[in-house]
C-alpha cells in the first residue's frame, strides 16, 4: 500500500520505518527540516534501540522516503497522523495545535476512499470533531482512530508486534469500509495472531488514555506502599513480589522508586483530568490527582533521603547522579524524575554531577546549569553520595568494591531498588533504597 506518515517524532519515525518493513511504500512527512535530513540519511533523531538499523535496512529497499512537503501525501491510500499532543503551557489540557494542523493540511490532498488514521494520543471527542472537518470538505475520505501503545526503548517491536490493535470507526461497526484497509496495512501482524478490536471513535480514544492512567495508577499505588513500608519498617520490593504473584494483580509496573516520567504518562493523566472536567465527569478522575501527587512526592522524598544520607546537610556535598533519561534504553529527558531530582539538589547547594550513557546532550539542553560527565569513572570520582536514578544495565552491574575506590564516602541511594542491599552493605556502603528498611 502507499502510506504517508505525518509527524516524524518518536511515534511517526518508528511507525514509518515499521510500515516500510511490513512491505508498504512509505513517505514520512514533518515540518522540521533537521529531523527530515537526519531521517533521510538513516539516522534516528533520538536514541531507540534497533531504529537506525531498521531505517538503513528499509531505505535501501527504496520503500521509505522523507520530506517536509505535505503535498507528497497525495495519492497515499492511508495517512497516519503521528504528531505530538504536548501539555498546554500553564494548563493541564492537551495542545491539539499540531493534530488540527496536520488534518487541515491534509484535506486538500485527499481523494475518495483514502483513510486518515489518527495515532496521536488525543482527548476523547477529538476524532469525531476531526471526522466532521474531513466530511465538511466533501473529500469522501474516512477518518479512523487507531491508538498507539508503544513504549520507548521497545518501540520497534511494540509497533511490529503490538499486544492488540484498536480500530475506532465512526459507526463502531465491523462493516465500516476502513476496516479492510487497516487490515491490509497490518496484514503481517494480524496473520501472526495480534488481536484487533473494533470500537467507536470515543472508545478508541479512551482506550489509550485509560491504559496510560491505569499504568500510572499502578506505579503510584506501589509508591504509596513504599511510603507506608518506610513508616512501618517493611520492604516494598518483597511486598510487590508477593502481591504480584496474584494473577489478578501481576508483578509488572509494581517497581517502587522515584516514580514515572517521560513524554506520555504525566501529561496524559493531566490531559485526561482536564477533559473529564470539560465533560462534567471530573469526579470520576479525581483519584488521578492523587496518582500525580504521589508521583511528584517521590522526587521530594529522594531529596530528603539524600539529605539524611549526607548527615550534615546538602550544602557543598558532591553528589553524582547515575542516569538522566526518564527510563533506561532511551535518551528522552522529558519530565525525567532523575533530572528533576538532580536540579533540586543543585538548587539546595549540592555540587551535582550527572552521567548517563545516552541522554546527556538532551539533559544539558534542558538543565544547562548542571554538570555533565560522560565517563562513568570520572563522574563518580570523590563523590560524597551516589544516586542511582535511572536503572541502565551498567549501573545495575556496578561492582561495589571497585566503586568504593573512587568515591570520597561510600553512600548510595538506590532510587530504583535494583541493587542488592546486602552485597553493597557487605562491601562497606551505606545503602538506602526507597520503601526498604
Ligand atoms: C508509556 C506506556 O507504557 C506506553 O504504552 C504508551 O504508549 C506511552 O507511555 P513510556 O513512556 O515509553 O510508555 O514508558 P513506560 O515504560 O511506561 O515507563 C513510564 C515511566 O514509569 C518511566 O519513568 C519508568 O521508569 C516508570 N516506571 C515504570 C516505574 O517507576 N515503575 C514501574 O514499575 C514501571
Amino acid at each position: 500500500m502507499r502510506i504517508s506518515v505525518i509527524g516524524c517524532g518518536y511515534l511517526g519515525a518508528v511507525h514509518a520505518a515499521c510500515m516500510a518493513k511490513l512491505g508498504h511504500d512509505v513517505i514520512g512527512i514533518d515540518v522540521d527540516e533537521r529531523k527530515i535530513a537526519e531521517l533521510s540519511s538513516a539516522n534516528a533523531p533520538f536514541y531507540e534501540p534497533g531504529l537506525d538499523a531498521l531505517l538503513k535496512d528499509v531505505q535501501e529497499t527504496g520503500r521509505l522516503v522523507f520530506t517536509t512537503d505535505l503535498a507528497a501525501s497525495a495519492g497515499s491510500d492511508v495517512h497516519f497522523i503521528c504528531v505530538g499532543t504536548p501539555q498546554k503551557k500553564g494548563e493541564n489540557g492537551a495542545d491539539l495545535t499540531y493534530v488540527d494542523a496536520a488534518v487541515r493540511g491534509l484535506v486538500p490532498y485527499l481523494a475518495p476512499g483514502q483513510v486518515i488514521v489518527g495515532k496521536s494520543t488525543v482527548p476523547v471527542g477529538t476524532a469525531a470533531r476531526l471526522a466532521d472537518l474531513v466530511t465538511e470538505h466533501e473529500s469522501e475520505a474516512h477518518l479512523v482512530w487507531n491508538p498507539e501503545f508503544l513504549r520507548e526503548g521497545h518501540a520497534v517491536s511494540d509497533t511490529l508486534q503490538p499486544d492488540r490493535f484498536v480500530y475506532g470507526v465512526s459507526d463502531g461497526s465491523e462493516d465500516h469500509p476502513s476496516i479492510a484497509v487497516l487490515d491490509e496495512v497490518y496484514a503481517a501482524s494480524l496473520a501472526a495472531g495480534t488481536p484487533r478490536l473494533v470500537t467507536d471513535l470515543p472508545t478508541a480514544e479512551l482506550v489509550k488514555t485509560a491504559a496510560n492512567s491505569f499504568l500510572a495508577t499502578k506505579i503510584s499505588f506501589i509508591n504509596a506502599m513504599a511510603e507506608l513500608c518506610e513508616a512501618a519498617g517493611a520492604d516494598v520490593t518483597r511486598l510487590a513480589d508477593a502481591i504480584g504473584m496474584d494473577d489478578r494483580i501481576g508483578r509488572k509496573f509494581l517497581n517502587a522508586g522515584i516514580g514515572f516520567g517521560g513524554g506520555c504518562l504525566p501529561k496524559d493523566i493531566r490531559a485526561f483530568m482536564a477533559r473529564a472536567g470539560e465533560l462534567g465527569a471530573d469526579q470520576a478522575l479525581t483519584f488521578l490527582r492523587e496518582v500525580d501527587a504521589i508521583n511528584m512526592r517521590r522526587r521530594t522524598r529522594v531529596v530528603e533521603l539524600t539529605r539524611e544520607l549526607c548527615g550534615d546537610g546538602l550544602l557543598g556535598k558532591r553528589i553524582t547522579v547515575l542516569g538522566a533519561a526518564f527510563k533506561p534504553e532511551s535518551d528522552d529527558v522529558r519530565d525525567s524524575p532523575a533530572l528533576s531530582i538532580a536540579a533540586q539538589l543543585q538548587l539546595q547547594g549540592s555540587v551535582v554531577t550527572v552521567t548517563d550513557p545516552k541522554a546527556l546532550s538532551n539533559a544539558a539542553r534542558r538543565f544547562p546549569e548542571l554538570h555533565y560527565v560522560t565517563d562513568l569513572d570520572t563522574a563518580v570520582q570523590s563523590a560524597d553520595v551516589i544516586l542511582l536514578l535511572t536503572e541502565w544495565q551498567q549501573y545495575r552491574e556496578l561492582d561495589p568494591h571497585q566503586l568504593r575506590q573512587s568515591v570520597s564516602t561510600p553512600r548510595i541511594l538506590d532510587g530504583r531498588n535494583v541493587l542488592d542491599p546486602e552485597k553493597w552493605r557487605a562491601a562497606g556502603w551505606q545503602y538506602r533504597g526507597l520503601g526498604r528498611p
